[in-house]
């Protein structure tokens, strides 16, 4: 018996229809990728911890009154969200340099910005996500002038919200990435926080040791990746410090 109709199945999650008009459910998957799907594993609790962990930011945005899509968890892997239609764009904020931008820049991997970055990548894994300008964006009608303002408010604020409540459990934040959706009301359409706010879209480095707590864990083979989102929720207190959902992860190609 099909329990609902699936919408989408994605890297990480697979989006169903909610159980009312205007809803959707996300599972978070176990799944890992990476190099735009070129490495690939099954992280045995990885969906379960990402659950947690977006549920916590989001209903922290959602208090503070950041607009996001998520309603309520449903279970260790669901939650319920509003359906919205995404704008095809990865916004990335960055506070240290990492990844593509030391790359791409020739900056060292950790140093500080003078202030947030904010980048734009079009979301089409055919062609990698390339990174686009605001010029793009305006000619090819991805999102309006006023959405930009608006996609530009909601990233800042996001990265307040999330430095702020890393700070305090002495992590950095050096990068993340959201994805923002549009949402009617009527006649009316407003944009989201939407998607997932996890370890996997972020970068997370203890500061005390520079200790990688994020995804570049699994990019960079750099030890368990369970292990080290593990860390990150039970030093938010999402995950009680007894819970061990620790296992090695299986290579699948
Ligand atoms: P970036 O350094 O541009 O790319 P990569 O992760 O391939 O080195 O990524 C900046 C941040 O944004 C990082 O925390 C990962 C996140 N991100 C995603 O989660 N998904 C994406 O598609 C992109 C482009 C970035």
């Amino acid at each position: 018996m099909a329990r609902r109709k699936k919408i989408y199945e994605g890297k990480a999650k697979i989006l169903y229809e909610g159980p009312e008009p205007g809803t959707i459910v996300q599972y978070f998957k176990d799944d890992a990728t990476a190099f735009n799907a070129e490495k690939k594993a099954v992280i045995e609790g990885k969906g379960v911890l990402n659950n947690r962990l977006s549920e916590y930011f989001m209903t922290g945005l959602n208090q503070i009154g950041v607009p996001t899509h998520f309603i309520k968890s449903l279970n260790m892997r669901e939650q319920l969200c509003k359906s919205c239609e995404i704008v095809p764009l990865e916004i990335i904020v960055r506070n240290y340099a990492a990844g593509t931008m030391s790359k791409r820049l020739g900056i060292d991997e950790g140093t500080q910005l003078p202030r947030p970055i904010v980048e734009y990548c079009l979301k089409d894994d055919s062609l990698g996500d390339p990174l686009v300008s605001e010029e793009h964006i305006a000619a090819f009608g991805w999102a309006s002038q006023q959405d930009m303002e608006d996609i530009l408010s909601l990233a800042l604020r996001v990265n307040d919200f999330l430095t702020g409540i890393m700070y305090a459990v002495g992590i950095r934040l050096v990068d993340f990435k959201i994805e923002v959706g549009r949402v009617y009301d009527g006649d009316f359409q407003r944009l989201v926080v939407a998607d997932e706010i996890s370890p996997d879209s972020c970068r997370l480095w203890d500061i005390e040791t520079g200790q990688k707590l994020d995804k570049d864990v699994f990019r960079r083979d750099l030890g368990n990746l369970t292990d080290a989102y593990t860390e990150v929720a039970q030093r938010l207190g999402v995950m009680p410090k007894t819970s061990t959902p620790i296992t090695k992860p299986t290579l699948i190609n």
